[in-house]
């Protein structure tokens, strides 16, 4: 019989019942320590006092309305965004996949407008993740993601992560934008090099192509900048943001430039939910900690140390790791035994993990991991991977 809840999901037999910054508790009493934070999201940790302030003095004025109306919360935090972003302008969305949906219309419609009906194809690389609507999994286009899900949003064209050779040689008449994450998370924690991002926005210059971020795992102070992309000092036209800016409130965005985001007039994009008070309450009050250079600084020192922590388990234990990767606190332990067993032996020792492609454990602690936090993750992946070396 099918559970009542649709079995898309491999869950591990883990229920939690409560979170405080780095931990979690399980319904049988035992602590966890998070180093996956729900995938990137808990950027402040579990229950940070000033997002429950937020949520809760909201939530006692007013739930929700529509977007008919002026929210104020709303403009409050695209005003944030835009004051520390390239970004003029921000849509709010739910979720990562729906602003990659919007992405992906803005593009188009920047065409249209400019009388250029024909420029529809983005190019995307092997091994991203856009999330799981219609055009994300298209954009995507792994087998594993699309297969039986035909016929799929036309319009996009995969290219091998890596190679700038194929991306020139991909563009046509049809070409529209190229969509990248500027650190790939579900694809096994792959930074797109400094370089490579410098290039991409040259190529995008030189044709007349828009750049499309997908920073929704990567962005919100996830790798010691407030966006990824800034490590490598150029701008997009389009930013996908999502997970890390709602702090666990599910919140997402679009953030654009005037130029790209031209063709959205009144009418031609909307969310019943996108930017409702709830969401954007908790948005300021997660952007007024993330955008703060100090709180930046910190994550940056932290990250390093847990790197070298990392550096040193991976010297420990060479038959199950094989290296450390990533950018700030989005590290990727690539394994050589298989990570899911890695994963399973981290559950075993009390330590959350999530794996990923390219037999790699993701580590996205919150951004406010503390010191003795990084001591204990050290300790319990190391029980873990001593016990994967047992078997
Ligand atoms: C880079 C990236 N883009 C888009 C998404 C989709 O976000 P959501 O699950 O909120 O729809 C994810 C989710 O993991 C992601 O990592």
């Amino acid at each position: 019989m099918i559970p009542s809840v649709l079995p898309t999901y491999n869950r591990a037999p883990l229920h939690f019942v409560k979170g405080e910054g780095a931990w979690l508790t399980e319904a049988d009493g035992r602590r966890f320590l998070d180093l996956g934070s729900g995938i990137a999201v808990n950027a402040l940790g579990h229950a940070h006092p000033a997002l429950v302030k937020a949520l809760t003095d909201q939530a006692q004025n007013l739930w929700h309305v529509s977007n008919l109306y002026h929210i104020p919360q709303q403009q409050a935090l695209a005003d944030k965004l835009v004051e520390h972003t390239f970004a003029d302008t921000v849509f709010f969305t739910n979720s990562g996949t729906e602003a990659c949906e919007l992405a992906v219309k803005m593009a188009r419609k920047y065409f249209y407008d400019k009388g250029q009906p024909e420029r529809v194809e983005i190019l995307t690389f092997d091994g991203s993740f856009h999330g799981r609507s219609s055009a994300g999994i298209a954009a995507a286009g792994s087998e594993k993601m699309v297969k039986g899900f035909g016929p799929l949003l036309p319009g996009f064209v995969h290219l091998t992560f890596g190679d700038l050779d194929g991306v020139t040689n991909a563009i046509t008449e049809k070409t529209a934008a190229i969509l990248i994450e500027p650190v790939q998370g579900e694809g096994g924690i792959r930074p797109v090099p400094d370089v490579e991002l410098k290039a991409l926005r040259q190529i995008c210059d030189d044709h007349g192509l828009l750049l499309i971020l997908d920073e929704v795992q990567c962005g919100m102070g996830r790798t010691g900048r407030l966006f990824a992309h800034e490590w490598a000092g150029i701008t997009p036209d389009i930013m996908m943001v999502a997970k890390g800016i709602g702090g666990g409130f599910p919140l997402g965005a679009v953030l654009a430039t005037e130029e790209a985001a031209s063709g959205m007039t009144a009418g031609t994009h909307g969310s019943t939910y996108g930017g409702n008070p709830l969401g954007c309450a908790v948005g300021c009050a997660v952007m007024d900690h993330i955008a703060d250079p100090t709180f930046l600084a910190e994550v940056n020192r932290k990250a390093a140390l847990l790197r070298q922590r990392l550096e040193g388990l991976v010297a420990a234990h060479p038959d199950v790791f094989e290296e450390v990767r990533g950018s700030g606190l989005m590290l990727g332990l690539k394994c050589k035994a298989p990570n899911l067993d890695v994963v399973k032996a981290g559950y075993d020792n009390l330590v959350i993990t999530v794996p990923a492609a390219d037999n790699v454990i993701r580590l996205l602690p919150p951004l406010t991991l503390t010191e003795d936090d990084i001591a204990e993750a050290f300790t319990r992946l190391d029980a873990a991977a001593s016990q994967v070396e047992a078997v």
